[in-house]
Formats: C-alpha cells, sequence, structure tokens
C-alpha cells in the first residue's frame, strides 16, 4: 500500500484551504520535535518527502500526501514549544485545533509521543479535545531507539495510566524508530485497516 504510493499534495494554512473531503483520512500529531515529518518519510521510504528537522516548529502548515486512491496522510505541525514568533505559533496552532476537531473524514489521529518523555500536560491537552470531537486517536511512540528497554517499559507504563481515562483512546501503542524501522510494517498495516 505505501510504496511508490505516496505524494505530496498541498500544504494548508486555513480551514477553507482543505481538500475536498472525499477520502479517508488519519494524521500525525504530537508536540514539536517528536518525529511527525520523520515517521511520515520512512514509512513511506522517501527520505526528503515531509520535511523534517532538529528546529521544533519546523511543519507550520497542514501538510497533505495521497496515499493510493483512497486515503489522505496529513502531517500537522507540532505542537508545544516552537522555535518561531508568537504570532505565527498562535496561528497554526488555533488552525490545527480546528482541523482536530473539525474535520469529518478524519477516521484516527496518531498522536506520537517521545519514548523518552512520555505524555506531557499539552498532550493530554489535544487527547482531550480528541475526546470531545470523538476522533479515535492512537499513541505512537517515536524514537525508541533512543531509550533503553527498561526505561521504554517506564514511558509505556506511563502511557497507559495516561491513556486510560480518554473514551477516544485506541488502546494499542505502537513503538517506532523512523531512524531504525522498528514498528514501520506495524503502523503500514494499522493503516491500511482504516476504512
Ligand atoms: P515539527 O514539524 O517541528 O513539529 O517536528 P516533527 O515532529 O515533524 O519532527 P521531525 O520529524 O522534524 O524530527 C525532529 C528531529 O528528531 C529530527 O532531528 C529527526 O532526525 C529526529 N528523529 C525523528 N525520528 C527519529 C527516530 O526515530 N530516531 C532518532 N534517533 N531521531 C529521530
Ligand atoms: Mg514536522
Amino acid at each position: 500500500l505505501f510504496a511508490g504510493q505516496v505524494d505530496f499534495l498541498k500544504g494548508v494554512v486555513a480551514m477553507s484551504g482543505l481538500p475536498d473531503a472525499d477520502r479517508t483520512e488519519v494524521c500525525f500529531a504530537g508536540r514539536s520535535n517528536v518525529g511527525k515529518s520523520s515517521l511520515i518519510n520512512a514509512l513511506t521510504g522517501r527520505k526528503a518527502l515531509a520535511r523534517a528537522s532538529n528546529t521544533p516548529g519546523r511543519t507550520q502548515e497542514i501538510n497533505y500526501f495521497t496515499l493510493g486512491e483512497n486515503h489522505f496522510l496529513v502531517d500537522l505541525p507540532g505542537y508545544g514549544f516552537a522555535n518561531a514568533p508568537l504570532p505565527v505559533v498562535e496561528k497554526w496552532q488555533a488552525l490545527l485545533k480546528r482541523y482536530l476537531s473539525g474535520r469529518q473524514t478524519l477516521r484516527r489521529a496518531f498522536v506520537l509521543v517521545d519514548a523518552r518523555h512520555g505524555i506531557k500536560p499539552v498532550d493530554e491537552e489535544i487527547m482531550t479535545l480528541l475526546d470531545s470531537a470523538a476522533v479515535t486517536f492512537q499513541c505512537v511512540l517515536t524514537k525508541i531507539d533512543k531509550v533503553r528497554p527498561k526505561d521504554l517499559e517506564i514511558t509505556l507504563r506511563q502511557v497507559r495510566e495516561k491513556l486510560a481515562p480518554h473514551p477516544a483512546a485506541f488502546p494499542e501503542i505502537i513503538l517506532t524508530s523512523s531512524e531504525k524501522g522498528d514498528g514501520l510494517s506495524t503502523l503500514r498495516a494499522t493503516i491500511a485497516t482504516i476504512k
């Protein structure tokens, strides 16, 4: 489903710019620098499809990719700290929230969480927003290549605990490394089941 089947469609800066809601849509949300764009690149096997960088706040638009005939993959700007002027950040944060709570065809939000840091209050805020909008979300741990197995266990326990009270949370957690390739086939298979 993924190889050679993903193309960049457009970057969106306002709700009015969203493409027609005629495909099943999944999005990648998470704090700035958590690895959203890198994960999209890793999933597709293309290094520079989505722009990734070490600067938090790299992605400043809602970036749409087509996946095959029936899906959109959506790379979102990060929330939390960003290396950009405050008015700019506030504008894209407002857009992000409007998108997450108002996109009819959004079937699942993957909420990415850094395996070293676990779920932060700002993640919980987004999860609560997704609960209210009745958008199913699934937690994806990123950068697992950077943690020891013992610390990964600790993060996993915290994440399970934090997810429990959220009615919109999908119970399975996917462990990934864009660097090493862990979890990519699981994530691809998961997306393929979303109709
Ligand atoms: P914003 O667009 O700023 O919100 O960030 P983002 O969530 O899209 O993060 P991005 O993909 O740009 O990655 C941020 C940094 O983390 C980059 O320096 C990546 O190389 C690094 N990174 C991403 N995924 C991994 C991973 O699995 N392992 C390691 N070691 N580094 C990673
Ligand atoms: Mg990004």
